[in-house]
């Protein structure tokens, strides 16, 4: 297995650093390839123009009216928001995300899309989530778990807050080989 030559703190700064300096999300277009018109339907403007997601975990996680969902790095909160519009008011969605500024943006695009009232986001790690043991029924993740310097602790928080028998659908980015050191000290390919 591939052993990175920066150390988790310094990662998660580049991380930090690139995802606070960034103007806006990964555009519309590639946005249209992930997400159907109908998905999209409803979805405010800012909330997809600050997709950076790689898939559509919603669309797989087979979310029941209800559930309790848990969004981990949910950015400007597309994913969180389709999820709370499947699970409806009697469910509960809750967004974490490293940075406090995206947890606003993302709070902002639930208020406009009707959710609020049963969504929430908190500032979090991925690696120390601030939910109780066994509370969620399903946790989906959207090009996110890559850019932890930890992903076993993450992985392992993901598993502490699911009930016995929850889902978790991903979509990320994997690597199955070796990575050379020159991509394994890069910054942006840390962070990107
Ligand atoms: C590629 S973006 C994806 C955002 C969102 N899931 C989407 O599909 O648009 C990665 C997000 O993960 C957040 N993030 C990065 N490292 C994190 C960590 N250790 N814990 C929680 N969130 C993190 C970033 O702040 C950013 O919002």
């Amino acid at each position: 297995m591939a052993q990175d030559l920066l150390h988790q703190h310094e990662i998660q700064e580049v991380v930090r650093r690139a995802y606070s300096a960034l103007p806006s999300g990964g555009g519309r277009a590639v946005v249209e390839k992930l997400y159907s018109p109908e998905e999209l339907s409803g979805i405010p403007a800012g909330a997809i123009d600050w997709a950076l997601g790689v898939g559509n975990p919603v669309r797989f996680a087979g979310l029941d009216v209800g559930e309790v969902v848990l969004d981990v790095g949910s950015g400007g909160g597309i994913d969180t928001i389709l999820a709370a519009r499947a699970i409806g008011p009697t469910g509960r969605a809750i967004g974490i995300d490293l940075l406090q500024e995206m947890c606003e943006r993302a709070m902002a695009h639930a208020r406009e899309a009707g959710v609020a009232g049963w969504t929430e986001f908190r500032r979090a790690e991925m690696e120390a989530i601030s939910l109780a043991d066994e509370s969620v029924d399903v946790v989906i993740s959207n090009g996110v778990i890559n850019l932890s310097a930890r992903k076993g602790r993450a992985l392992a928080e993901i598993h502490r807050v699911l009930k016995p028998g929850g889902r978790l659908c991903v979509a990320d980015l994997v690597v199955d080989d070796d990575l050379p050191p020159e991509v394994l000290t890069s910054d942006s390919a840390w962070a990107g």
